[in-house]
């Protein structure tokens, strides 16, 4: 029997704990001062349903984000920070059909047979971007993002004679898009939107790019066996129309790049912080003679240490979503319009959830269930979840394998790098190296 919500007895919005704040933003400047700590405090002190504000509410129960994700697109909107109000909402959602066929697309191109069947080129891409910038500073994070944006390129259209300028602008996306997020630009209305201008035009720029390549291999036609993911898309038995195959590499591009470079910066960053643990992962990959449709098999001590890691480092270490009618969530009812807030970070980081959450013990993935259900979260889940994750995955485990088979790493401790809660979670000026062995 369907259980429907008891409304009569549901506790209203307006009863929901939270800190006083102040008369009219309530809660809103110190939140956006430092948000982390905010919601550190705001957990400790209110449980796990916490007003921010008169339109934000931040949550820690992992049942009720579990619900959140799973009603995405239907009772909860992803934001974006180019829509913003309601004429911003009815925009993303009539957008939502169109965007879940694209999002099918890479789903369909990031799967695990897509990518055991390119492993091999995978593999030497990588070793190349990572052998070039070996032995010298530099700074990690731009430098591994560099790597994978051109790795990706290749996966996606091979070496067309434009894949340089289109993983620069790629990359160059990302910078500009942390920026607008940082500004806080789209939050007023009356201020002049220059960094939402300039994300404008490099994607105008990338999607010009794109474009010319699709229309270029149109016309040559595609070889016998798709080799990259453009033939894919290309020779795909409904052809798809030119606008849906640029969209569709254009969010394959941007969505394989700067989330996994700054997992993969985290990654390394405790590989080099306990090196008992880098050698155990380092004589595991060196003995792996494949890593097999799933990346645990040949691998699953460093499958491990990645795994931990993105629990200690999530880049995404906040999702935001938006009521789109009045839902019923952890006994509240909440009316339509609310952002809702939480962070996998602090979820990760949760001691009623998991033993000695703040010790990096990847031993615990080995064993049985590590955690309640739901309490893990580094690639979201749900309808909006990551289609990558399998992609992620393997990304990482051939690159931690390049490294640690031949090269050490040079790296502050991680109490030295400053954990920078942006838009992603970045480690704020991190340098270091990889030196041959
Ligand atoms: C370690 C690597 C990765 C991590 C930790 C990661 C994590 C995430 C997270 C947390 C989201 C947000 C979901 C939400 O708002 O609920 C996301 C979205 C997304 N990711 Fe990944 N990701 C990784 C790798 C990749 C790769 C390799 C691809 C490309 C195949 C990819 C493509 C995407 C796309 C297209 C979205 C947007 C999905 C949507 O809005 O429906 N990701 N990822």
């Amino acid at each position: 029997m369907v259980a429907f919500p008891d409304w009569i007895n549901m506790r209203t919005r307006s009863g929901m704990p939270g800190p006083r704040g102040r008369f009219l933003p309530g809660g809103s400047i110190e939140f956006n001062n430092n948000p982390i700590s905010w919601m550190t405090r705001a957990r400790r002190d209110f449980g796990d349903v916490v007003r921010i504000d008169r339109d934000r509410i931040f949550l820690s129960d992992p049942e009720a984000v579990h619900e959140i994700l799973i009603e995405t697109n239907k009772s909860y909107l992803i934001e974006s920070a180019f829509a913003a109000g309601r004429k911003g909402d009815a925009i993303l959602t009539e957008s939502v059909p169109s965007f879940m066929d694209i999002r099918g697309d890479v789903r369909r191109g990031a799967t695990k047979s897509a990518i055991q069947s390119h492993l091999e080129r995978l593999a030497k891409s990588i070793a190349a971007g990572v052998r070039e910038r070996a032995n010298q500073e530099v700074d990690v994070l731009r430098e591994v993002q560099h790597i994978l944006s051109c790795v990706n390129v290749d996966y996606c259209m091979g070496s067309d004679p434009e894949s340089a300028s289109i993983s620069g602008l790629v990359e160059q996306h990302f910078w500009a898009s942390i920026e607008l997020v940082n500004s806080g630009e789209t939050h007023w209305p009356w201020e002049k939107r220059l960094l939402v201008d300039r994300v404008r035009g490099i994607n105008g720029e990338l999607k010009e790019q794109l474009r010319s390549v699709v229309r270029r291999r149109k016309k040559e036609g595609t070889a016998d066996h798709p080799v990259d993911f453009l033939d894919y898309l290309i020779a795909d038995s409904n052809p798809l129309n030119e606008s849906r195959t640029v969209s569709s590499l254009r969010l394959m591009l941007l969505g394989s790049h700067a989330i996994p470079a700054t997992a993969l910066t985290w990654i390394l960053l405790h590989l080099a912080e306990e090196p008992y643990l880098a050698e155990m992962a380092r004589q595991e990959l060196c003995a792996a003679r494949s890593f097999g449709q799933h990346p645990g098999e040949g691998a699953p001590f460093s499958l491990a240490v990645i795994k931990e890691a993105l629990r200690l480092h999530p880049p995404t270490w906040v999702i935001a979503r938006r009521t789109l009618r009045e839902v019923s969530l952890s006994g509240y009812r909440i009316p339509a319009g609310q952002q809702l807030l939480f962070s996998p970070y602090l979820i990760h980081r949760d001691e009623r959830s998991w033993v000695a959450p703040e010790r990096f013990d990847p031993q615990r993935w080995l064993r049985n269930m590590p955690h309640p259900r739901y309490s893990y979260l580094p690639f979201s889940m749900g309808s909006r979840g990551c289609p990558g994750v399998h992609m992620g995955m393997m990304q990482s485990l051939l690159f931690v394998s390049e490294i640690l088979r031949n090269y050490t790493l040079r790296m502050p401790s991680l109490h030295e790098v400053d954990e920078r809660f942006e838009a992603l979670l970045l480690p704020g000026g991190l340098r270091g190296a990889w030196v041959s062995l």
